[in-house]
């Protein structure tokens, strides 16, 4: 078999995965991480593209964490398609996938140490999902650990949870260089996202107003925060379909809202219920 044409090797094991990685590690390899919790997509493969350009040694992991769904959210029914992925990562340069079990990563149950988001983490999506935030850090730290990787990889899409990993690499000296991939999208604007697949097509042809509420924020930029809110909310008109739960301007920097008066650059940040599944989506602008 051809190396293009190779199937990643699965481990499932912490101790198995290190042996990997120092071995290569010895051997003068360097090591790229992309993080997911399957139900992989074309930004999944765009981020898996960008790590095999920079690193001799790719790793995925593929674990839907639960540490990250609250009660009531969708863990459940979270789409666990790890031979399909496999395929999807076949020829695509990837060394291994780390697909480990609950028990594997939580011995213990939830694990005892957390890493809180801090005052961001409790913002947005944290307002909305609490404890979110300390979930997805908590095994992002664990799966660093783990994998001790020289670089990562993550999508733009996910604006809040790039910001608080690159805050908690920062604040706790993780010697990790996190990389931020652009959001990829369907032709007609839709940010891939794995929640997708529930969308029924009413649903969505309805999903494609977080993305017009988005360009229509870019548009409205150099007339000012107040204009651009006021355009991005009505391209949420009165549908029934799209329950929008935030949508803010913030600074890029902080992450906190903007000053009705700011200028320059400026991310908006959407979430959206489309019947019963939960979209978020993000753009760069620039005010005045
Ligand atoms: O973005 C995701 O898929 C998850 O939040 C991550 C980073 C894999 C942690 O579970």
């Amino acid at each position: 078999m051809s190396a293009a044409a190779r199937r990643p090797r699965v481990i499932d094991g912490i101790a198995e995965l290190r042996e990997v990685v120092c071995e290569r590690r010895a051997a003068g390899a360097s090591v790229a991480f992309v993080p997911t919790m399957g139900a992989l997509h074309d930004g999944h493969l765009a981020l898996v593209r960008r790590a095999t350009e920079t690193a001799d040694v790719v790793i995925v992991s593929v674990f839907v964490n639960p540490l990250q769904f609250g009660p009531g959210e969708d863990l459940d029914r979270y789409p666990r398609t790890l031979d399909a992925d496999l395929d999807a990562l076949t020829g695509r340069g990837v060394d291994v996938v780390f697909a480990p079990t609950v028990a594997e990563m939580y011995p213990d149950g939830p694990s005892s140490t957390r890493v809180t988001a801090g005052a961001v983490g409790a913002l947005y999506e944290g307002a909305s999902r609490p404890g979110h935030f300390d979930g997805m850090l908590t095994v992002v730290a664990k799966l660093f650990g783990i994998v001790q990787p020289d670089v990562a990889y993550f999508g733009q899409k996910d604006a809040q949870q790039v910001f608080l990993v690159q805050r908690m690499v920062r604040d706790l000296d993780l010697p990790i260089r996190v990389e931020v991939v652009p959001t990829v999208r369907e032709a007609d604007g839709l940010a891939l996202s794995s929640r997708n697949r529930f969308l029924s097509p009413a649903e969505r042809r309805a999903a494609l107003t977080l993305s017009e509420a988005l360009r229509a924020a870019e548009a409205a930029g150099p007339q000012g925060v107040a204009e651009v809110l006021a355009e991005a909310e009505a391209a949420f008109g009165a549908s029934e379909t799209v329950q929008p739960d935030y949508l803010v301007v913030v600074d890029p920097v902080t992450l906190l809202p903007v000053e009705p008066e700011a200028s320059g650059p400026a991310l908006v940040l959407v979430a959206a219920r489309v019947g019963a599944t939960r979209l978020i989506d993000n753009a760069l602008i620039s005010l005045r």
